[in-house]
């Protein structure tokens, strides 16, 4: 009985804790919601920190088309994508690695904030039918007139 008991226990914690190495579930990825719009801003952000960080492996423009790491993943095809292309699922690619050989940037790009910059910056690499619509476009039409 105090087997099944501490089994339970053991469970419910793996549940809350989203696993003891601070990694997000699968399942917890999928529930995040991605806080920062979809504006030119964000993905200009998203795009200084990907020339930092990420080209090595990714290429400048994400093709992964370098001969180094030939299985990095082409970040500009959502179908070439093997651990889910929903915001909060790619946070968790960055964030946690991904694959065997796709390192964590934990400690490299400490604030979340920079990290959901970035996701915004992939969904701009995507054909234009797979990429979210544009938020700046609703907030600045009458400036956008002016500079007509
Ligand atoms: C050391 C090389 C390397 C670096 C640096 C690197 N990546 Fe990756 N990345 C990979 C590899 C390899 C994979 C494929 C992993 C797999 O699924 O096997 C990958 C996969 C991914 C995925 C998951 C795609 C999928 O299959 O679901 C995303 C998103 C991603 N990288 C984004 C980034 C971003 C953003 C950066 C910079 C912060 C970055 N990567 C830096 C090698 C790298």
């Amino acid at each position: 009985m105090d087997c099944v008991k501490s089994a339970i226990i053991l469970l419910v914690a793996a549940w809350t804790l989203s696993g003891q190495d601070g990694k997000l579930t699968a399942d917890g990825a999928k529930k995040l919601k991605n806080p920062i719009a979809f504006t030119k801003k964000s993905i200009s952000q998203g795009r200084d920190t990907f020339l930092r960080n990420c080209v090595g492996c990714h290429g400048d423009n994400g093709k992964a088309l370098i001969d180094v790491v030939a299985d990095a993943t082409d970040l500009t095809d959502p179908k070439a994508f093997r651990d889910g292309t929903s915001d909060g699922e790619i946070f968790r690619s960055i964030r946690d690695g991904a694959g065997a050989s796709m390192p964590s940037f934990k400690s490299q790009i400490e604030k979340d904030e920079d990290l959901w910059h970035l996701v915004n910056f992939i969904h701009s690499l995507w054909p234009p039918e797979a990429q979210p619509p544009l938020q700046d476009k609703a907030a600045q039409p009458p400036l956008q007139k002016e500079n007509k």
